[in-house]
């Protein structure tokens, strides 16, 4: 039975489980129609409850048999609905012993036990093993697994579980068994299984204290040639959190298996990682510099999650950033420590300012705005969020702003000792942290329980005579759902002073000397700091390396701004001026575009972006993403009203301007920012191609027929993805006539690679002469599959979030195209059509003609007769 208003869960209603769970044993027989699924469970009663009944979690399920201790249940002694099997006055002790019957070939969901390209996988976090069994489906009930598979040998020859493999033979029916047992208890959201014909690349691995671990990267047959830079990256991660938390890998063997329909990036599951193949497969034939990246963070990411996150578990789903947030953070420090230098640790320390900006304070300042640790949901598969997650890793960011590297380890040690093998709270890390630091982190806990993004709003006054320079920091935060007044929070705030010969004054805060950069702590609403011995008017850096994640307003003067772009020895900060300068114009051209006024760009803004684009003294890296402007997405979070055509047209007279007016130094870029000989994915080549990738982008925003002609060069020269799709890009953004030409060679040459063939898909979806129409003529094309996440994100979702000016077209034919396919997809996979129903979340910003039409769209949705929960939680939202 399904209600129109689907039950909240609150954080506060939390209790603990009332039976716990010692061992489990699972025996699979494997058939895609018919999958029989056998659980013998020990429980017994957890003292810290007040519940007589055994409750078990179960959906879509069939039920064979149930016995307790031995004895069949009769149809009284327990009841059960479509979501739970409850045993009331179940004895002290009970080995429960369930037979379930599932279908994982009808399994679209990709949650579950389901099949994808003919092999099995599993996808049980949040809540997918409740899909295949009934169980005690929290991650604060941790059990040991005993795994056995059974399936046909030469269907799947491959049968993986978690932990290590006991046993395995052949069953003499064509069919054959592998016994798994996981050492470590784990929660259920930890367990997967894979039955499949794989091949794979592997190799010993020795561990710092000496054992060797056995290393497996998984792929489907043919992908072997795309494994090398996954299982180097697997490496890498192994040493580095050696190195820099002091945790080993805990297993005698480690999995990657990757899979083509996913939902996600991957998942952690113990020893048996399973990977989205976006973020596994990888040569430079099929692979760009940012799939490269990407690959190494997520192996990062996956990899770091077996201390946090499986170690150290959630107590609940409210939890989800506790392991999360710091598992990114720990990301994040990994792929920085890889590039190894100060001003790559900037680049991507910038790149993650700009995922926050673009997805994160949008978030903040819409209908699903939340803490990042949540108090109340519908469906835990819409709180997956940019605020739990990066949000989630700013917050941990800005304790080891506060006490220090050193500190951080420290408390990191401690949250292990006191926490291993426990589900656990935020909150306990953040004891843990304060504990280790002696440090009063109390006020901090508000960055986990108040949303919003807080503005923190900056003065400042030189006084000549006395030498005082005072800064003083107002901050506030906007209301949120459910939250209309927020407390003050406790604000790393970074800051320097440059002088006017572009150097960092000395700065003395209260008698003690800072040397050239101190970080203010904001605790009040309004708080003065005041500088002494300031020997000249300086021009502030404020927030630093992007100290907290807030807005910072500061009445910035152009020449403030280019003195800062100029000189700002953080580098964070002298990328933000650029961002800054390029703001207040890209604004400027909106509002002269819906005026109908001329537009015009001033020379002192072309000649600083002359000069960073010629320093040779800066890396490549840096200098790309100096000149890259905000999005358009960026300029319509300025805007009280969004009129997305006049932003697109408006950030397009800007490229087209540079690309006119640099012209001669961008051509003389792209030829000094060369990377001859073999494609290396380093930092420091992708950083070259990146920059002249991106002048190569500025020339065909200027279209000419040798800017053209130096496009179409590089498409059929091309020795690697990253300048091949780069080529490509500019030739159908400048609008040449090779473009047709190429993107049908490219499908040609690469139809069978899906990535690649997503990326033709994802060209098209975004280029800005695609409008709905067009989209719709590419989900005709035989290669289109809407049952594939990743097709779907590369047509569908790269149209209704990247290409803002076509889909919000005045006939409001976008709208129509969102909720048609947010239904189709709903009755599928209800996890990935909610994500595409987020992309109306701002609805009510938007011009009141798109507004009208924008409502509509969601309203048609939310009467959708059969839909999802996770659909209904967030066009509900939207529209409340
Ligand atoms: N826990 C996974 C990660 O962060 C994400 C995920 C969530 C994957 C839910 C699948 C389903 O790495
Ligand atoms: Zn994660």
């Amino acid at each position: 039975m399904r209600t129109d208003t689907p039950a909240t869960i609150y954080r506060q209603d939390y209790l603990p489980p009332s039976y716990l769970v010692d061992t489990v044993e699972l025996g699979f027989d494997l058939d895609p129609a018919r999958t029989i699924v056998a659980s013998r469970l020990t429980m017994r009663r957890n003292p810290d409850s007040a519940e007589r009944a055994i409750v078990l979690c179960g959906e879509n399920l069939e039920l064979v048999a149930l016995r307790m201790n031995g004895k069949t249940l009769g149809k009284r002694e327990y009841a059960i609905d479509d979501k739970t099997l409850r045993i009331p006055n179940a004895p002290e002790r009970a080995t429960l012993e369930i037979e379930t019957l599932t279908a994982p070939r009808q399994n679209t969901t990709l949650n579950g036990l389901y099949v994808s390209n003919g092999n099995f996988f599993t996808q049980c976090e949040a809540e997918g093993f409740r899909h295949i069994t009934y169980f005690p489906d929290r991650p604060d009930v941790m059990a040991k697994f005993t795994v056995m598979l059974r399936a046909d040998k030469q269907r799947y020859p491959v049968l993986l579980s978690n932990g290590n493999l006991i046993e395995e033979g052949d069953l003499g029916d064509g069919r054959h068994f592998a016994k798994w047992e996981d050492p470590f208890k784990k929660p259920s959201y930890l367990f997967a299984l894979v039955a499949a014909r794989l091949e794979c690349q592997e190799e010993t691995f020795a561990l710092a204290d000496g054992r060797e671990a056995l290393l497996q990267v998984w792929v489907e047959e043919g992908n072997l040639d795309k494994t090398n830079y996954a299982m180097q990256s697997l490496k890498n991660s192994i040493r580095w959190d050696e190195q820099r938390y002091g945790l080993e890998l805990d297993l005698d063997r480690f999995m990657i298996v990757a899979v083509g329909d996913f939902n996600m990036g991957a998942m952690e599951n113990k020893g048996l990682n399973i990977f989205n193949t976006k973020y596994v497969l990888a040569n430079p034939r099929v692979a760009t510099d940012t799939d490269y990246a990407g690959i190494e963070a997520v192996v990062g990411h996956e990899y770091f999650h077996n201390w946090t996150g499986n170690r150290v578990t959630c107590r609940d789903w409210f939890q989800l950033s506790l392991k999360e947030g710091l598992t990114v953070f720990r990301d994040q420090e990994f792929s920085a420590d890889m590039i190894g230098t100060d001003s790559g640790r900037a680049v991507s320390r910038i790149e993650q300012v700009r995922t926050l900006r673009q997805a994160q304070f949008p978030e903040d300042a819409g209908p699903m705005a939340h803490p990042v640790r949540p108090d109340s949901f519908v469906e835990i598969n819409n709180f997956y969020t940019v605020t739990v997650y990066e949000k989630g890793a700013e917050v941990v960011r800005m304790i080891q702003t506060l006490v220090g590297r050193e500190g951080f380890r420290k408390g990191m040690d401690l949250y292990f000792a006191r926490h291993d093998g426990q589900a656990v709270e935020c909150d306990d890390f953040r004891r843990a942290m304060a504990d280790a630091n002696g440090r009063d982190l109390a006020q901090f806990e508000l960055w986990y329980s108040q949303a919003g993004t807080p503005v923190v709003r900056a003065d400042t006054s030189y006084d000549a005579e006395a030498k005082t320079y005072t800064l003083t920091l107002s901050q506030s935060c906007p209301p949120t759902p459910g939250q209309q007044s927020k407390a003050p929070f406790h604000i790393p705030f970074a800051v320097g002073l440059l002088g006017a010969n572009g150097r960092d004054l000395p700065l003395t805060i209260d008698g003690v000397a800072h040397g050239t950069g101190a970080v203010l702590e904001l605790l009040e609403a309004r708080q003065r700091f005041v500088f002494t011995d300031v020997a000249e008017a300086p021009t502030p850096s404020l927030l630093r390396d992007f100290s907290a994640p807030v807005i910072l307003e500061y009445d910035y003067s152009d020449a403030e701004l280019l003195h800062l772009f100029s000189h700002d020895s953080d580098p964070v900060n002298r990328w933000e001026a650029g961002q800054r300068l390029a703001m207040a114009r890209l604004l400027k051209l909106t509002a002269a575009v819906a005026a109908g006024a001329k537009l015009e760009l001033d020379e002192t803004f072309i000649n600083a972006l002359r000069k960073m684009l010629s320093d040779a003294s800066l890396d490549a890296a840096f200098r790309e993403q100096a000149l890259l402007l905000p999005s358009e997405s960026m300029i319509a979070d300025q805007l009280e009203t969004v009129n997305p055509q006049a932003i697109h047209l408006a950030r397009q007279f800007m490229r087209r301007t540079i690309g006119t007016e640099l012209r001669a130094d961008l051509f003389a870029q792209y030829d000094a920012n060369q990377t001859p000989g073999p494609y290396s994915p380093d930092a420091g080549s992708a950083g070259r191609r990146g920059l002249k990738n991106l002048a190569l982008a500025y020339l065909a925003a200027a279209p000419s027929p040798a800017n053209n002609a130096l496009a179409k060069m590089q498409f059929d020269t091309a020795g690697n993805m990253t300048d091949r799709v780069a080529a490509l890009g500019a030739l159908i953004h400048a609008e040449a006539e090779y473009a047709s030409d190429a993107l049908a060679r490219f499908y040609d040459d690469f139809e069978h690679e899906a990535l690649v063939v997503d990326k033709w898909f994802s060209m098209q979806a975004a280029a800005p002469g695609t409008d709905v129409a067009a989209v719709r003529e590419l989900m005709l094309h035989p290669a289109f599959n809407i049952k594939n996440p990743n097709r779907v994100r590369s047509l569908v979702f790269a149209f209704c979030a990247g290409n803002p000016a076509q889909f919000h077209a005045a006939d409001g034919s976008g709208y129509a195209f969102w909720a048609e396919q947010v239904g189709a997809l709903d009755a599928l996979n209800p996890q990935v059509a909610s994500r595409l129903a987020r992309s109306m979340d701002r609805w009510r910003r938007y011009a009141p003609a798109l507004q009208l039409p924008m409502k509509k769209a969601l309203q048609q949705v939310a009467k959708g007769k059969k839909l999802s929960n996770d659909v209904r939680e967030v066009v509900g939202k939207a529209l409340t």
